[in-house]
């Protein structure tokens, strides 16, 4: 968990940012407004700031929890409004910076006009966009199929299906009916394998038992795991990982697990999250300790929440990693700056030899909102290549003794296997 030290500093950054972006409402809008009539717009304003810095204390605290999911829903449709209309207005601002060669030659009457039309566009705008992004965000998760191929894949796992849900942030926003929603949409896909790779909560295991509880009905032939996401780390990471086990749902903290079929065999390992994995001690991210001890020729697939895994599970020689954690963005304008921090934003990419699929999010996080469409439920369905015979031949010598990831059974399995 994030010490005390560090959620004051994360605390007065977010809440100093946040008010000069509120700031810039003011700076931006202004002149919509008669100079004697601003101070109802100054205190909308202001009561619009001081609702995510409260929403965040609340959820802290021990009231009831049905106020503070109101008033976190509340304060995140703001966030996402103010957001759009912040970033409409800094593209105006770019705009007036363009014509302002031009401005000398219109009259001011014309200058006011033209303000005041800008004013009025860009609340619709932000009206307009806000809305279809709310629209968007309640309905179903939709199902995204993924054909992938490995170079090492044996001929039982062709047609393999994994389900790979995300980033559900169950909380305040996505509840107990939309897990449980999301969980019949997946059965009914009768999947081999389902995995979660992370913030899947936003909330103590006290406050959304209820509400995880539908995922212990998920089926698959070879299990549900689940990799750690940073948001796990916010509350309380090993009871969530405890729960989650009495869920039915092992964690896989680099580690791994073999999957066999007809004397076949594929590794799915799991690490912590890339950056929050190391506020437990002992559990920072570590993709290559998790094949310890695990025969170099069978494909290898990670689950690692944050996409950036990719750089140490190329290193590592997995074949493909599941991700989520960007969103896609979710909304707009994050759906565009988002390519300024993140080099893998959603869906399938490469780094090196490793193939990366980045889920855009089953539920949401903060506002209701998505642009670039609904939740996803990924289902990949694994084959192989052709060409993988060269492949498979090499390294079944390396590795072969059984490490500590391996279960006892997977133990057993894995030497007759090799023998
Ligand atoms: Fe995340």
């Amino acid at each position: 968990m994030r010490s005390l030290t560090e959620m004051l500093v994360f605390f007065s950054v977010a809440s100093t940012g946040w008010a000069l972006v509120h700031f810039g409402l003011y700076r931006g809008l202004r002149h919509a407004f008669p100079e004697k009539k601003r101070k109802p717009f100054i205190a909308a304003l202001f009561v619009g700031f001081s609702l995510a810095p409260l929403s965040m204390l609340l959820a802290r605290t021990s009231v009831a929890t049905r106020v503070v999911e109101t008033f976190s829903r509340i304060a995140f449709i703001e966030a996402g409004f103010v957001s759009l209309i912040f970033i409409l207005l800094v593209l105006r601002w770019l705009g007036s910076l363009l014509a302002r060669p031009f401005a000398s030659k219109v009259k001011t009457a014309r200058r006011d006009f033209l303000r005041r039309a800008s004013d009025l566009a860009i609340a619709l705008t932000a009206l307009v966009i806000g809305g279809t992004g709310i629209a968007t965000a309640m309905r179903e998760p939709q199902i995204i199929r993924v054909p992938i191929r490995l170079p090492r894949l044996g001929e039982p796992f062709r047609g393999y299906r994994i389900v790979q849900l995300s980033d559900f942030h169950i909380g305040p926003a996505f509840r107990e009916e939309g897990v449980r929603l999301v969980v019949d949409k997946v059965n009914a896909l009768k999947p081999d394998l389902v995995v979660i790779t992370g913030d899947l909560i936003d909330g103590y295991v006290h406050e959304l038992r209820p509400h995880v509880a539908p995922l212990a009905d998920l089926k698959a032939r070879d299990g549900v795991y689940f990799a750690t996401g940073n948001h796990e780390y916010y509350w309380g990471g090993e009871e969530w990982i405890r729960h989650l086990e009495e869920l039915g749902i092992p964690t896989l903290r680099n580690e791994a697990r073999l999957i066999e079929r007809d004397g076949d065999g594929l590794i799915i390992a799991g690490c912590t999250d890339y950056r929050m994995g190391r506020s437990i001690k002992g559990d920072a991210s570590d993709p290559q300790k998790a094949l310890e001890g695990l025969p170099r020729a069978l494909p290898r697939i990670l689950l690692a929440h944050q996409p950036q895994s990719v750089y140490q599970a190329a290193e590592a020689g997995y074949d493909l990693q599941l991700s989520g954690h960007t969103h896609g963005g979710q909304f707009f304008p994050f759906t565009w700056l988002i390519h300024l921090v993140q080099p893998f934003v959603a869906g399938l990419d490469r780094h090196g030899d490793t193939q990366l699929y980045v889920n855009r999010g089953t539920g949401f996080w903060g506002p209701a909102m998505r642009h670039g469409g609904e939740g996803e439920i990924t289902e990949i369905l694994l084959d192989k290549l052709e060409e993988e015979a060269v492949v498979r031949s090499e390294g079944l010598e390396e590795d072969a003794s059984p490490g500590p990831n391996l279960r006892p059974e997977s133990v057993r399995a894995h030497a007759m296997k090799e023998v």
